[in-house]
């Protein structure tokens, strides 16, 4: 039996006579609303349910619509996103291979832009030049001393908390997920302290595709170009610094670009790990239990949560270099295919069981594979772990101020935020910072806590060497430096 060409392909000659699309129709073949939108309300209402629909539909590979109701493939199984980021010969990351820039159909304000547009970053291209650009970044972030990275995060962490932590009240997200990556992250670039604010909010509005997101991401690349001046004049140990100095001979223009990449791809995914982790520690019994009894370390449960919440559920990933046939399907030259890590993560195939704890497991997409796998995922743990770890410590008996059901989340096509995170805990007798640390109190939700864990991971699930293990091995490694 042919395979149907969902995605709007010419057909083959040899192709058996059938019945005409209509004009426009993206999918050749079927039905013209037969696609799914990746876009819209049905998908932004609950984005696992629709990503579960079209594996059942589809299998692994399924033809999906993105804005503009341009043709599109999501990857959804775990192997299949494996095969496509290793294989950097069939599917590469630079965008301009994509027919439909060729076609014109990628309107000037399509909101995809910002994401699919090419622009000369590490993360756009692939080959020889990806290896000069990427090696640039790692090794530049790898010069960066743990402790010192660990002593920004607990600095800010305690500046934040020191903000509300007399009320007794706050919004965890607002007022403490959203803003310490930034302001951790400031530091690391090499910038003044006076900027962290300032940049924290013109980060979140450029993601956001607001009317003032031009404005925000011209002041980001505007304050950036004035750091990387600076720092041709007086280098420092940053990142800035590091760049503009590395052998990979990087011209200023690119370790601007480079720097602004690092700020984007660190903040939205890290505020987004430690929101999803703090809903997570407040409202989940099995989880706190876990915490609480010692059987999970805090960051086994930042690696639990990478699996069943990304923070990125999906990226636009790969553009097919010649015609292939993945998952079943026949990817065409020019293709997109977005990787859904999420749907990936929660693959049946190698997680039969998505209630099952992992303990540590690492094996997640999270922060992709392949070569453009995430240089950051350590830094972006860091920041997640040791600002909870502090935050925790800071605030008392803290719960939940609304009951769960009313935690609203907002999704978009590459993601879904909390919107907000209401917690009381109660007022310290004195909050300045890390004199006024209280106990952990993880096992303090209402209601009764389990009596047994469950302990085992499912078999399928490929393993991966954790760096750390309950009692904190992982914390000691962190104490003591590279
Ligand atoms: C929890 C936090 C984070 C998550 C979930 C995350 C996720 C990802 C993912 C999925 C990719 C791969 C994109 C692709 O294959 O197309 C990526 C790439 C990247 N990330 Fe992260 N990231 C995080 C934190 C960070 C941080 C803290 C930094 C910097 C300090 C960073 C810097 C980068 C860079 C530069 C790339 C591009 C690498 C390349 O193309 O070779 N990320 N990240």
């Amino acid at each position: 039996m042919t395979t149907p060409d969902p995605i709007g392909h010419a057909p083959e000659p040899s192709a058996p006579p059938g019945p005409v699309p209509p004009p426009g129709c993206p999918a050749h073949g079927m039905p013209p609303d037969a696609l799914r939108r990746l876009y819209g309300a049905e998908a932004e209402a609950d984005p696992r349910a629709m990503y579960e629909l079209l594996r059942q539909e589809h299998g692994p590979v399924a033809p999906v619509l993105l804005h503009g109701d341009l043709p599109a493939w999501l990857v959804l199984g775990y192997r299949e996103i494996l095969e496509v980021t290793r294989s950097p010969s069939r599917f590469t990351r630079d965008s301009r291979h994509w027919r439909m820039f060729e076609e014109g159909k990628v309107t000037p304000d399509s909101p995809l832009r910002p994401m699919v547009e090419w622009q000369p970053t590490c993360i756009f291209v692939d080959g020889e030049e990806h290896r000069r650009l990427r090696s640039a970044v790692t090794e530049s972030l790898e010069q960066f001393d743990r402790r010192g990275i660990r002593r920004y995060v607990i600095r800010y962490t305690n500046q934040l908390v020191d903000a509300f932590a007399g009320t007794g009240h706050a919004d965890l997200i607002g007022q403490f997920a959203e803003k310490l990556p930034m302001l951790v992250m400031t530091q690391l670039l090499g910038m003044a302290e006076e900027y962290g604010p300032q940049l924290v909010d013109a980060a979140l509005d450029l993601m956001k595709g607001t009317e003032t997101a031009l404005a925000s991401n011209d002041f980001v690349v505007e304050t950036l170009r004035s750091l990387v001046g600076r720092k041709k004049q007086n280098p420092g140990h940053d990142l800035a610094s590091l760049l503009l100095s590395h052998p990979a001979g990087l011209s200023d223009d690119e370790v601007v670009e480079h720097l602004r990449l690092v700020l984007v791809a660190a903040n939205e995914t890290t505020v987004n790990l430690i929101a999803n982790t703090l809903r997570m520690v407040l409202t989940d019994r099995r989880f706190r239990a876990n915490l609480a009894g010692g059987h999970m370390t805090l960051p086994d449960a930042l690696e639990q949560v990478l699996w069943d919440e990304p923070p990125l559920s999906t990226i636009p990933g790969r553009w097919a270099i010649s015609d292939t046939v993945l998952g079943g399907q026949q990817i065409k030259a020019g293709d997109i295919l977005m990787l859904g890590l999420e749907a990936g993560n929660a693959d049946p195939e190698i997680r039969p069981d998505v209630t099952a704890p992992l303990h540590g497991n690492r094996a997640h997409l999270s922060f992709c594979s392949g070569p453009h796998e995430c240089p950051g995922q350590e830094i972006g743990r860091a920041i997640a772990d040791t600002g909870i770890d502090t935050l925790l410590a800071r605030l008392s008996n803290v719960r939940l101020a609304v009951p769960e059901g009313e935690l609203r989340s907002r999704a978009a096509w590459l993601s879904k935020r909390l919107e907000a995170l209401p917690v009381v805990f109660a007022p310290p007798r004195s909050s300045n910072g890390s004199g006024g640390k209280q106990a952990v109190d993880f096992a303090s939700a209402p209601g009764p806590l389990p009596d047994t864990v469950p302990v085992a991971a499912p078999p399928a699930v490929p393993q991966q060497p954790t760096a750390r293990r309950a009692g904190g091995t992982w914390r000691s490694l962190f104490r003591s430096g590279r």
